[in-house]
């Protein structure tokens, strides 16, 4: 809507060119006796208001109408028949049984336009009051309860002081302003301006049924984007909301005063006052007052400042949802968080002031409550999106509450604030830089620990492996004579004492467990010289001979490589089957990945560095190990991270050996992880090293972006994480997929070549897929990529498929280190 100044002189002076012919006994009431004609009219009794025919400017048209009767300027207040004009001056004005006010076109003529009731009365009739108040009534009864009907509940342009400004929820009835069509013509114009108590009130105006405006909600002093609306010597106002009615509603402090409201036919809401001096009506207040008051112009989360080129930013820790368009001065797509909420860990709010709150549409109030109980109860729930004071009047009361993407705010004078909500690392950020100083010192300060409880370690392991062979007996020979022909020797792993077990896990207390595998739970024990430990137990319920515990260990023993965990020891005493692996210190990388904090903490230079080592790991498995492993449960719980934060794969208990010249297998029970699992294995169970291809692509989109690609939604497609990055892919938008938190300049090519080996990797076709030695080759040069084509599983929908899948799933996402063993063939 554009308001130009230019035109309010010719807004407030509504002059009429009218014939009313004075007639000498002036009266107040009409009966269905006593009737108005044109050239006669009603005067309230002390003199205020006239009420009779006319016609406005440069029209022969003749309405029954009501203006002020002190003042020099005509100026029409109210309009009987505005959509109904009468053509010439026959029509007769007058109450009927039993208590209707009728317009006639002619003494006998039609009823032009009319009052309506649902009572009766005796002796009916229709009385001008000193407010304006056009009432029907009975003769003797001035109770205003029992009014018949009354004009200050059907307005034309203008609120007259007095007036329930809102909505009678008893009647259903709605009082607002509807704006001549012209000043010719006082028939409904285009725009209607409204007492909106939807969520929690405020002031609207439409344009047909399109918002233009909104006020701002009631913040108990004012309209929160009104800051000109105060107390004054001229008038008060004031809002009643209850469970009867919900109106606004002003009354002037001086008899002597004349002012009003109108809505203008440009739609332009005033308030104006009547200055004698200068014999004309002055502008005091002026709704809406400026561009930056259109409804939505900076869109959700946007802000308009009518003093900064261009007027919309997005508020602080918000960035532009579409910048392209955005930089068009198109801002309705608005902002979003620079960092997306995560109601799983405890959000925070941040205050922001000075503006004029959103719209309350969709809120929820309570007036009791204090500003804390409201904050809890917004946390509670996670599509709550921020909270404030609902009475700012004493100090601060009550609680309003936001439930979705927050609007239209604009930056105003004494403007309010509102607690957003927000992830909990945009508070931390802030102390981010502090945090790092102190992290990367406790980080020193425990890698000179580990190298002393290393070197301990050392001197005591060779006592004990002295002693091992002393013992002969406390050593396990596990023979592995089928598999691998050229290493047909015993493996010797170190073995460990259910007491020294025991011990070291305090008895196996729940303080020192790290998780619970589809096998049994894993503990951290602290060794007698200091090495920290992972003890994987497994359950005695789970049904494991000792072949295939064997067959694990033999698995794991023989599988050494920098990217893989790495087992140190056994203990198999009685029922008790334990596996004792290198504690990770950093534990998994889902907990960095998807946590706001720890995310912030992996840049992408770290980022790289563990895709990388994941690959390495991979490739090693697929090729490069004597057993040849297909891992068939890649997932970020299953990379583990040392204190340098490399990368380990993890959980070996779904991993299946394959021979020589086979490179994939059936089989009957799928097991692995929703989101990970490749569309053959998932659907029909076949699995290869193409499969484990498949959920390092998913593993490497998830570590580029921050996102879980099970469970990712967006608002504008219901894709997963692949999906979404296929479509960006397409697009040539890919960057828009990476993590607000990687500071990638300078990294560019690099993250988008990343993106594409991720969307090559989880090609819908097995053979479409890169081996993991291609991968790594794609990762160590620059050559040029094949193009990538729709990836497989892309949207959620496709999961529903896979819902014949193992049950370990949940559990084995829980821990960090499943404990399982190779399955029987
Ligand atoms: C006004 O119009 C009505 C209806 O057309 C007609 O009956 C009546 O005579 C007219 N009155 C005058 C004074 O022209
Ligand atoms: C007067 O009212 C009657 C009944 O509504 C209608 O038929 C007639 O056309 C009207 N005359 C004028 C001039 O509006
Ligand atoms: C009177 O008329 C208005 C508008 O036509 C309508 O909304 C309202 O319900 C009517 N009231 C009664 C009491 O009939
Ligand atoms: C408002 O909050 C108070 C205190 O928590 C509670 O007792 C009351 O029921 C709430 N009122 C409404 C309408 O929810
Ligand atoms: C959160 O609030 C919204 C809006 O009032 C409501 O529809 C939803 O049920 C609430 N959710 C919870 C978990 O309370």
């Amino acid at each position: 809507m554009k308001i130009s100044y230019k035109d309010f002189p010719l807004l407030f002076i509504l002059t009429f060119v009218m014939s009313i012919q004075k007639i000498s006994n002036a009266t107040d009431t009409i009966t269905t006796t006593k009737i108005l004609r044109d050239g006669e009219t009603m005067i309230s009794s002390d003199g205020s208001f006239e009420l009779g025919f006319f016609s406005p400017e440069n029209s022969k048209n003749r309405y029954v109408g009501m203006w002020y009767k002190k003042i020099t300027v005509t100026t029409v207040v109210w309009v009987a028949n505005r959509e109904v004009p009468l053509t010439n001056t026959s029509g007769v004005f007058k109450v009927v049984d039993p208590g209707l006010l009728v317009l006639l076109n002619d003494t006998n003529g039609g009823i032009i336009w009319s009052s309506n009731t649902s009572r009766h009365v005796k002796n009916p009739v229709a009385k001008l009051l000193d407010s304006g108040n056009l009432v029907v009534k009975d003769a003797n009864d001035d109770d205003p309860g029992n009014f018949l009907w009354e004009s200050f509940n059907y307005p034309t342009d203008t609120f007259l002081p007095g007036m329930k400004y809102g909505w009678n929820y008893k009647t259903g009835l709605e009082v607002y302003l509807s704006s001549w069509k012209s000043k010719d013509d006082p028939s409904s114009g285009d725009f209607t301006y409204h007492f909106d108590p939807t969520g929690y009130p405020q002031h609207l105006l439409k344009r047909g049924s399109v918002v233009q405006f909104k006020s701002g909600p009631w913040n108990g002093l004012r309209f929160s984007g009104t800051p000109n609306l105060r107390k004054n010597t001229f008038y008060k106002y004031r809002v009643v909301l209850n469970k009867n009615e919900a109106y606004y509603t002003y009354e002037l402090l001086d008899r002597s005063i004349i002012s009003r409201v109108t809505l203008s036919e440009s739609g332009v809401s005033q308030r104006l006052i009547w200055v004698d001096r200068t014999q004309r009506w002055e502008v005091y207040l002026t709704n809406p007052t400026d561009n930056c008051d259109i409804y939505r112009l900076c869109g959700a989360y946007g802000s308009c400042n009518i003093a900064k080129s261009p007027v919309c930013e997005c508020l602080d820790r918000f960035l532009p949802k579409d910048p392209e368009v955005w930089k068009r001065a198109d801002w309705s797509n608005g902002c979003v968080r620079r960092t997306p909420l995560n109601c799983q860990n405890e959000d925070v709010f941040l205050k922001y002031s000075g503006i004029k709150l959103p719209d309350t549409q969709y809120s929820l109030f309570n007036e009791s409550m204090t500003l804390e109980e409201c904050k809890v109860l917004c946390l509670k729930n996670c599509s709550c999106t921020a909270y404030t004071d609902l009475d700012i009047s004493k100090g601060g009361s009550g609680c309003l509450l936001w439930f979705e993407d927050l609007a239209n705010i604009k930056l105003v004078p004494e403007g309010q604030y509102i607690y957003i909500r927000m992830a909990s690392s945009e508070l931390e950020l802030k102390r981010k830089k502090r945090e790092i100083l102190v992290l990367s010192l406790s980080l020193s300060m425990g890698m000179v620990l580990l190298g002393l409880s290393l070197m301990l370690y050392l001197r005591k392991r060779k006592k004990s492996n002295h002693r091992l062979r002393e013992g002969g007996r406390q050593g396990y020979k596990f023979t592995d004579d089928h598999r691998d022909e050229n290493h047909n020797k015993s493996i010797e792993l170190p073995l460990l004492d259910l007491y020294t077990i025991t011990k070291s896990t305090d008895n196996f207390s729940i303080n020192n467990k790290l998780g619970e595998g589809g096998f049994g739970p894993v503990y951290k024990g602290l060794l007698e010289d200091g090495q920290e430990i992972a003890v994987k137990r497994l359950s005695r319920n789970s049904f494991q001979g000792l072949d295939e515990f064997k067959n694990e260990v033999i698995c794991i023993a023989k599988l050494q490589h920098r990217n893989l965990v790495k087992l140190l020891g056994c203990c198999i005493q009685g029922e008790e089957k334990m596996l004792i692996y290198e504690y990770m210190p950093n534990r998994s990388l889902d907990l960095f990945l998807f946590d706001p904090m720890g995310s912030a903490l992996l840049d992408w230079h770290k980022r790289f560095q563990i895709i990388n080592g994941i690959a390495r790991g991979l490739l090693y498995l697929h090729q490069d190990s004597r057993l040849r492993i297909i891992h068939r449960d890649l997932k970020a719980s299953n990379i583990l991270l040392d204190s340098d934060m490399n990368p380990k794969i993890s959980d070996f208990g779904m991993a299946r050996s394959f021979g020589g010249n086979e490179t994939g297998a059936n089989t009957s029970r799928v097991v692995g992880t929703y989101g990970y699992m490749s569309p053959e294995y998932a659907v029909d169970g076949i699995f290869s090293v193409k499969s484990d291809v498949f959920s390092f692509g998913v593993l490497l989109l998830e570590i580029v972006s921050g996102k879980r690609n099970r469970g990712f939604s967006h608002r504008d497609h219901n894709h997963n994480l692949l999906g979404h990055a296929w479509m960006l892919y397409k697009e040539g938008r890919s960057l828009e997929l990476i993590d607000d938190y990687l500071g990638i300049s300078g990294y560019l090519s690099e993250v988008l070549r990343s993106i594409h080996i991720g969307l090559l990797c989880v090609q819908q076709s097995p053979e479409d897929r890169p081996s993991m030695s291609s991968v790594v080759l794609m990762f160590g040069n620059e050559g040029v990529l094949p193009q990538a084509r729709q990836p497989g599983f892309f949207t959620e929908r496709d999961l529903f498929t896979a819902e014949s899948s193992s049950s370990t799933n949940a559990a084995s996402s829980i821990n960090q280190m499943t404990i399982t063993l190779m399955e029987a063939r």
